[in-house]
């Protein structure tokens, strides 16, 4: 193992909270090395754009150095729709060098930018039994993001190696800790700050990605608009803290319906998954991300759209020393899956 050396760290800028994660390769699988969460102040992020880098390179370096995480390379995730594009399409059998040397003009039409703004990447799906054609996913990812995200990451002295797509890191950590059943559907749901990253696999296979632009931030605005408070003091409320003078029944209302809003987006691209593919099932729904920790979000899904859901434990098959505090840790980890599965990626791998 050449890049060996201090490990990896995988690195989940949210827009509210940036995750670490280091793991260690372990005879057996894998060992948590050390991770760590620190908030970011609203607004620094906002639609996936950093406005104020020197802030989050402050906060990138405190998160670092607080929870002792010694490895200088790390992976970067990106997502959002305004600047990350998946695409599952179909193109004539080609190699897979073949199609390297090809592949920006074979999937040019279907990238709504300029080709020549985008980093791409694919991986060959599979052949189709008929007319020689095979099936390839696709990936395109504006430089410009990818540079924004690489240079507060440089700029708090680490090298970002990889860049992968927060989607699909949710994906690797999902695998790695569990077992995959053929030709089932499960829908990887990860709920954000600012929005949901949304993959359905199909037997461990991405069938339907979508990430959309609503998250947890809208029930804090709803809980600032009704009670007339303070960004911090909607926070406290929506993780079931107390704040003076604001009655925890009105609380849960205005959780539920905005919560409700939330539902129908994840809802709606269900519909448009099963409207797509002949009304196929979706077996089960894996929560992921701060915003559907919020009390009672998972059985108001299941109740909405009627799939069984549950949250992703992303350490399961993960060593984890007893050096740390397993409940916090328990506490947390929904919102690190996809700083873990960031962390499980290694140069070389596809
Ligand atoms: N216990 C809790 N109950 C409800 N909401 C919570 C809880 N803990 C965290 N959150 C919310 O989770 C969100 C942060 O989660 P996460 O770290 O997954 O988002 P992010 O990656 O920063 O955002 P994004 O990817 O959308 O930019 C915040 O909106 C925060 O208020
Ligand atoms: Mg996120």
């Amino acid at each position: 193992m050449i890049f060996k050396r201090r490990g990896m760290v995988g690195l989940d800028i949210g827009s509210r909270y940036i995750k670490a994660v280091q793991l260690n390769e372990v005879s057996d699988g894998y060992q948590l090395e050390s991770f760590g969460i620190i908030t970011l102040q609203p607004e620094l992020i906002v639609d996936g754009s950093i406005l104020d880098s020197l802030r989050v390179v402050e906060s990138i370096k405190e998160l670092i150095s607080s929870n002792g995480i010694k490895a200088k390379d790390a992976t970067i995730g990106v997502s959002g729709h305004s600047s990350v594009i998946i695409k599952r399409i179909t193109l004539p059998q080609m190699s897979e060098d073949e199609l390297h040397e090809s592949i920006k003009f074979e999937s040019e039409q279907y990238i709504p930018f300029d080709i020549e703004d985008v980093n791409l990447d694919f991986q060959i799906l599979g052949m189709q039994e008929e007319g020689n054609q095979m099936d390839v996913l696709v990936v395109a990812v504006k430089k410009d993001k990818i540079n924004e995200y690489v240079s507060v990451v440089k700029d708090a002295g680490l090298n970002p190696l990889i860049a992968d797509v927060d989607t699909f890191a949710l994906e690797n950590a999902y695998e790695t800790n569990y077992e995959i059943l053929p030709g089932e559907n499960l829908a990887l749901v990860n709920v954000g700050a600012s929005m949901i990253n949304m993959n359905i696999l199909k037997g461990g296979v991405s069938v339907f990605t979508r990430d959309s632009s609503v998250g947890g931030n809208l029930l804090t605005e709803a809980l600032q608009k009704e009670f007339t408070i303070s960004y911090d003091n909607a926070e406290k409320l929506k993780r079931g803290e107390a704040v003076e003078g604001i009655p925890q029944e009105e609380v849960a209302s205005v959780l539920i319906s905005a919560s409700e809003e939330i539902i129908a987006e994840i809802s709606r691209s269900f519909d448009y998954f099963k409207s797509t593919t002949g009304n196929e099932d979706i077996k089960e729904v894996i929560f992921s991300g701060g915003g559907a920790l919020v009390k009672d979000f998972a059985p108001l899904l299941s109740e909405r759209v009627g799939i069984s859901a549950r949250f992703i434990e992303p350490f399961r098959n993960i060593k984890i020393p007893d050096s740390f505090d397993k409940g916090y840790l328990k506490k947390v980890e929904p919102i690190m899956s996809v700083a873990v599965g960031l962390a499980l990626r290694r140069i070389g791998d596809r």
